[in-house]
């Protein structure tokens, strides 16, 4: 299956999908990084692993519907079977969601429904929570409201900032990504509503 990555930042959850591709029974291959902003770690990733990266920023475009059909058309380019929302900080819009809908995956650092949004690991320690963690959801009209496909919960310790906290979410997070995104391109799935089974051989 062919991916396109969108990301804004640091990009280790991109780093650990290109690592997941590496294997040949993984069945994905990231053919091109897609990011809202410039000098960023994560296009970075994208180059060093030979791989088309584009930037596309808001305030480059007259308004925010013909950034989203630049970006949606920037991603078309390399055919993608799957786009992946790692770690990309900005609502797809209607252009974009009726081109790919449905075969949009994003990361979450946080249990959906809980703490949606930009700030999800710091409104969680905020309101003190003792458990939270990560969620892999299709991407819908909603700001982190599609269909969830896998969670995982990580503990918060006491003593944790929202660095301390975020990278314990990451190290959950780019695994489940990486089994979600494999098992979605050697297996396929249905989305029925908010239904979504997997079916795959070893679950
Ligand atoms: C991830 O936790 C993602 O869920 C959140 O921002 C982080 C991005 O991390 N939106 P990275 O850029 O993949 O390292």
């Amino acid at each position: 299956a062919r991916l396109v990555v969108l990301v804004s930042g640091a990009g280790t959850n991109l780093q650990a999908l290109l690592d997941a591709c590496a294997d040949p029974e993984y069945g994905a291959e990231v053919v091109a990084v897609g990011a809202d902003r410039s000098g960023i770690e994560g296009t970075a990733r994208g180059v060093r692993a030979g791989l088309p990266a584009f930037t596309l920023r808001i305030p480059d475009f007259p308004d925010r519907d013909a950034w989203d059909a630049a970006l949606a058309d920037a991603v078309a380019e390399h055919r993608p079977d799957l786009v992946v929302s790692a770690g990309f900080m900005k609502i797809l819009g209607a252009r974009f969601l009726e081109r790919f809908g449905g075969r949009i995956v994003n990361t979450h650092p946080a249990l959906l429904p809980s703490f949606p949004g930009a700030h999800a690991v710091r409104d969680a320690l905020a309101y003190g929570v003792k458990l939270t963690g990560c969620t892999v959801h299709f991407v819908d009209e909603g700001v982190d409201t599609g269909p969830v496909i896998a969670q995982e919960a990580v503990p918060v310790r006491w003593h944790d900032d929202e660095d301390s906290l975020h990278e314990r979410i990451k190290q959950v997070e780019r695994r489940l990504l990486v089994d979600v995104v494999g098992r979605l391109a050697r297996d396929g799935w249905t989305a029925e509503g908010r239904r979504v089974s997997m079916k795959c051989r070893t679950c």
